[in-house]
């Protein structure tokens, strides 16, 4: 499978950091109703996406990954308790844009794909009338341009023999042929953004490269930006140019994926980069992060990763803001000049990254 080299990637999330930035998120905090009071399920969280770019969004179970996505498409639960911060896309504010606004928006200039297909297709419709009816819906068209446009797109999307599966209904098709169907209808208005929440768990490994790849090429020749959103490592190194760590409801390291896979700078990644089983010595225990990310109910002062953190000193006790580290990247500790943390490439001399970090 190939991969941008690393100068690109580097040159690809620089460019992301300027004025350029197609999306930029600033001070973002979501809240939630619940019986025991208000909870602020994330806070402060600034990130830059540019035109084209792949970012990857990575951390632990619970630490905001699917709420940030939820929140810049504005498909918030019905509990959600308000915004705090700015979502800007391309010069609109999506946090504080009216409904009618967001409405034009989603599907037409950002769209979204989950985990699993089956909840997001309707049973009842055969796929190819859901597609063009997305299309119908946001341009206008004619339905049989629509169909057209659709076979086009099932065609791009690597689904073989589309005049036929365009008349399918979704429990026709394979898991992997339900995921390029929903990849089909997220692109065929053309967005400038792509959320892709773990698109690819449930899939098995074969089809999962696949897609993944599908993504990266579609990524790239309609320079349609990508967050993709995954617990995988492996996963990102495949597939984007830049990863965010999050950790309890924050940004806690942003960086191009080469510089956060060789030289971390926050202990979190470091930590997570040595917990991917293949890295760990033959036959040896498999290296985790001690503990575990403090509940939303119970939140520490200070640092969130100081009770798991083998590097915590009395000043992780102050508030940690997310501090520009050069190069392009970001990290919330204090300490990030001064710690040494290994990477993935600890044990593993100079074959390419994404070679390393993916699946064996
Ligand atoms: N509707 C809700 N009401 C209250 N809290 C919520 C709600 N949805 C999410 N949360 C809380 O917000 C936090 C972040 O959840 P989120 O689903 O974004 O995590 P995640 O990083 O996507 O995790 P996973 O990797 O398991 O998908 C969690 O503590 C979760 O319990
Ligand atoms: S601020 Fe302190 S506790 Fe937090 S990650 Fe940095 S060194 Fe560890
Ligand atoms: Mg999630």
């Amino acid at each position: 499978m190939q991969t941008a080299e690393p100068a690109q990637r580097r040159s690809d999330a620089a460019a992301a950091g300027g004025s350029s930035a197609l999306m930029s998120v600033r001070g973002l905090g979501i809240r939630f109703k619940t019986s025991h009071g208000i909870w602020q399920a994330t806070r402060k969280i600034d990130f830059d996406i540019a035109p084209g770019e792949r970012v990857g969004i990575v951390g632990e179970s619970g630490c905001g990954k699917t709420i940030t996505g939820l929140s810049i498409a504005r498909l918030l639960p019905n509990n959600f308790a308000g915004l705090d911060g700015s979502i800007l896309f391309d010069g609109v504010d999506l946090a504080t844009c009216s409904v009618r606004e967001m409405r034009a928006i989603r599907g037409r200039r950002i769209a979204m794909i989950f985990q699993e297909p089956m909840s997001a297709l309707d049973p009842v419709f055969t796929v190819g009338h859901q597609i063009a009816e997305t299309l119908r819906v946001h341009t206008g068209i004619a339905k049989e341009e629509a169909r057209a446009k659709t076979l086009d797109m099932l065609r791009r999307v690597g689904i073989a023999s589309p005049e036929r599966r365009i008349d399918d209904y979704p429990h026709q098709l394979s898991g992997g042929m339900r995921q390029r169907v929903m990849i089909a209808a997220a692109l065929i208005c053309g967005p400038q953004l792509l959320i892709a929440d773990e698109p690819t768990t449930a899939l098995d490994v074969t089809v999962q490269a696949q897609i993944l790849q599908l993504l990266r090429d579609l990524s790239a020749t309609s320079n349609t930006a990508l967050m993709l959103i995954t617990h995988d490592l492996g996963v990102v190194a495949e597939t984007c140019t830049r990863m965010i760590t999050m950790y309890a409801g924050e940004v806690i390291e942003d960086a191009a994926v080469d510089d956060a896979l060789v030289r971390p700078l926050h202990p979190y990644t470091s930590g997570l980069l040595r917990s991917l089983p293949h890295l760990s010595p033959r036959g040896g225990k498999l290296p985790s992060i001690p503990g575990r990310v403090p509940s939303i109910l119970d939140m520490p002062n200070g640092c969130r990763f100081k009770a798991r953190c083998p590097h915590a000193v009395a000043g992780c006790e102050a508030e940690q803001e997310l501090c520009d580290a050069g190069g392009g990247r970001k990290v919330r500790c204090w300490r990030f000049r001064e710690l040494e943390l290994p990477g993935a490439l600890q044990h593993l001399g100079s074959a390419p990254i994404a070679a390393m970090v993916s699946r064996p």
